[in-house]
């Protein structure tokens, strides 16, 4: 836990274009900052950044929200390891108290998870150096494959012994439960025996980090070349680890892939490690599965440039096959370096230094596509039938190709390698652009469907209009009780001018905190909001105005540690606008809040609106009452309370009609 005054100190210091300049590259515009939005593929900025209201928003796919919230999304961080984050980026010391027992609670699974794996990345890196079994197993195997000391320090390498509790054991006396270290996969659960194991039994182990670093789980290799067991043992998929959103050696690779412009793929990890100890750092490693979007997308943060290294004989080139289509659609250049035979890039690293080994790739690096073509002709050597799929194949390849004109390079090339007209070729290209832009409005149409902010103006509006009605179903005063919480959280700290009565009980015109006369004269009359979100950032204004005589700022809810009112409170803030319905539902223009007679009349009016609403729903339910009471006393009790609030709304619509007509 992070001590209040702390928080506070962080939120005052949190300047929303630092935070997520630290990530985008921003550019100032007007009183805006914009850039590239990191939350989905655009070539033209649509993700603008508000200083003043400490907000961000896309225009393109509607993601938007608060410094922290940005940090959440972006980092993957929990709204502790945000703020943790932030007090580091502004040099806040904090101080963090000891957790309760029901703060350890709260702890967050992932957070357990992550525990536990680098827990067990110590404790495996230990064995590896001071147990006996661990150095003369462990850490004589990766002296054999000449890997350094300073190597398994870097990558966190270890050795998990020949025993089936070992770790287990340690880890229960450090206080880990079983049941967390087998959801985090470093242990296996037997269902029969109901017992747990070592999953890394008698394995070194390689840690594999998310970008930021963190272990999310193990890649482990056997020692023995006992075909019967599989080589290499993963961690399987967790809250924290999916295979297909992490690649191997990233998070010492990244700012290396972004200097040198370039990322070199290789399969195995064993490679990815020894290009970094030679020192070639830009690396990353597939891990021996087809490369997937999401992977690519990671890459694509640092550099468009990616190379493939393979040794020649290699199955995988296959997969890797697929993987270039999917690279070229995401508009990466992608090269290959094939390596002489019996070499991989381990092997070669070893017998070769920094310069030779960059000096090769440099010489040796050849265009994917040219590859490919030179690939599959060999194969189809003497089988028309295999030729012609080729030529489809190879046209469709090109085709994904975004630029134009490097498309018709690859046309002319490739019509000398295959010999075939370049005309035919081309004629073919033309036709699969075709089959592509068809299928690719076909998959835009159906997700535009789905996709609130890509719709027309008018159909958007009937798609909110239908959202709203289920939630005027549950919560008739739904949109009262938000036009009330915008007020606050808008202009709560600002000034209004209003009638209010003075100790004497005369009426008279004052300025007042807008956040002051709201809270006010909402808690006179006792009156409740049915949204739970709305009633407790209500409840929050009128602890802190009742207790305190101060008015808590916006900033207090789009940092807060709930992550509903901060939703709540970002999505009021990023959307424009203030008015509560009524305005517009009367078809009275409706009015810019900035100007200061208009903003009194709208706090006046969203107030009475509030209460009519709220008047209406009790007499809705009095008249139920009536309806089924058979006692002739209650019956007058509910009859004269109905007639009570029926003046009254009478009276509040008329003070409406009033605020409208003048
Ligand atoms: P060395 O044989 O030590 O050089 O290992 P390597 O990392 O170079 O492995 P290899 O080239 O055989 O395989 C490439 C990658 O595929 C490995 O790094 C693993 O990530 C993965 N892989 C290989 N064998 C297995 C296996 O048996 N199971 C799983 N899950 N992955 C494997
Ligand atoms: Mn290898």
């Amino acid at each position: 836990m992070i001590k209040r005054e702390d928080v506070t100190k962080i939120m005052d210091a949190i300047k929303i274009e630092d935070v997520i300049g630290a990530f985008v590259p921003l550019k100032k515009r007007g009183v805006n900052y914009i850039g590239l939005c990191p939350f989905h593929d655009e070539k033209t900025p649509s993700f603008n950044v508000n200083p003043v209201k400490g907000i961000f928003k896309c225009f393109g796919c509607g993601e938007g929200g608060s410094a922290i919230s940005f940090l959440m999304k972006h980092q993957h961080y929990t709204y502790y390891e945000s703020l943790k984050w932030l007090a580091d980026f502004y040099h806040i010391k904090i101080e963090e108290t000891e957790l309760s027992e029901e703060e350890k609670q709260e702890r967050t699974e992932r957070d357990r998870l992550f525990h536990a794996n680098e827990f067990a990345q110590r404790y495996f890196q230990d064995i590896l150096f001071n147990d006996p079994e661990g150095v003369s197993v462990g850490l004589s195997y990766f002296e054999e494959r000449c890997i350094t000391k300073e190597t398994i320090k870097r990558w966190g390498l270890g050795y998990c012994k020949n025993s089936w509790t070992d770790f287990c054991d340690a880890a229960l006396r450090e206080g880990f439960t079983m049941e967390e270290l087998a959801n985090a996969g470093v242990v296996v659960r037997n269902e029969e025996k109901k017992s747990y194991y070592d999953r890394f039994k008698a394995r070194v182990t390689f840690p594999i980090y998310n970008v930021g670093g963190r272990v999310l789980g193990f890649s482990a290799r056997i020692l023995s070349s006992d075909k019967s067991k599989a080589k290499y043992v993963n961690s399987p998929e967790s809250l924290i680890y999916s295979k297909s959103r992490v690649l191997f050696g990233l998070h010492l690779a990244k700012e290396s892939i972004a200097k040198e412009d370039l990322c070199y793929l290789v399969e195995g990890n064993m490679d990815a490690i020894m290009m970094n100890q030679c020192g070639v750092c830009n690396v990353v490693a597939t891990s021996g599965t087809a490369l997937t979007e999401p992977q690519i997308a990671l890459i694509k943060r640092y550099t468009r440039n990616v190379t493939v290294l393979y040794d020649g004989d290699n199955a995988g080139i296959k997969a890797t096959f697929k993987a270039v289509n999917l690279f070229l659609e995401q508009g990466l250049n992608v090269r290959t370096v094939l390596f002489p035979d019996g070499d991989d890039p381990d092997s070669f690293a070893r017998k070769h230094t920094r310069d030779e080994f960059k000096a090769f790739l440099e010489n040796n690096s050849q265009n994917f596509i040219l590859y490919k073509t030179n690939l599959l002709l060999q194969q189809a050597e003497g089988d028309p039938v295999r030729r012609a799929e080729l030529i489809k194949d190879i046209v469709h390849t090109i085709s994904l190709v975004p630029d134009m004109l490097e498309r018709s390079t690859y046309i002319q090339q490739c019509s000398s390698v295959l010999q075939v007209d370049e005309a035919t070729l081309a004629k073919a290209l033309k036709d699969q652009l075709r089959k592509n832009a068809v299928n690719k409005a076909k998959q835009q149409a159906k997700e535009e469907s789905f996709s609130q902010t890509d719709v027309p103006i008018t159909e958007r509006s009937s798609l909110a209009f239908s959202q709203q009605k289920d939630k005027l179903v549950e919560n008739p005063d739904y949109e009262q009780e938000k036009g009330i919480i915008s007020i606050l959280l808008k202009y709560g700290e600002e000034e209004t001018n209003q009638d209010v009565y003075d100790e004497s009980g005369v009426l008279e015109k004052k300025s007042i905190p807008v956040a002051m006369f709201v809270v006010c004269d909402i808690a006179n009359d006792d009156v409740d909001f049915n949204d739970e979100l709305f009633a407790k950032v209500f409840a929050k204004y009128k602890k802190s105005i009742y207790e305190n005589q101060t008015i808590p700022s916006a900033k207090e809810f789009i940092y807060d540690q709930d992550d509903g009112i901060r939703q709540l409170a970002a999505g009021i803030l990023v959307d424009g606008k203030t008015i509560s319905p009524l305005w517009t539902e009367k078809n009275v223009s409706v009015p810019k809040p900035e100007d200061q007679d208009i903003r009194d009349k709208l706090i006046f009016q969203s107030l009475l609106s509030f209460k009519l609403s709220k008047i209406n729903s009790y007499i809705k339910k009095i008249n139920e009452k009536i309806s089924k009471t058979t006692d002739p006393d209650k019956a007058f009790e509910l009859l004269s309370e109905n007639k009570r609030l029926t003046d009254l709304r009478n009276k509040i619509a008329a003070m409406l009609n009033r605020v409208f007509s003048n």
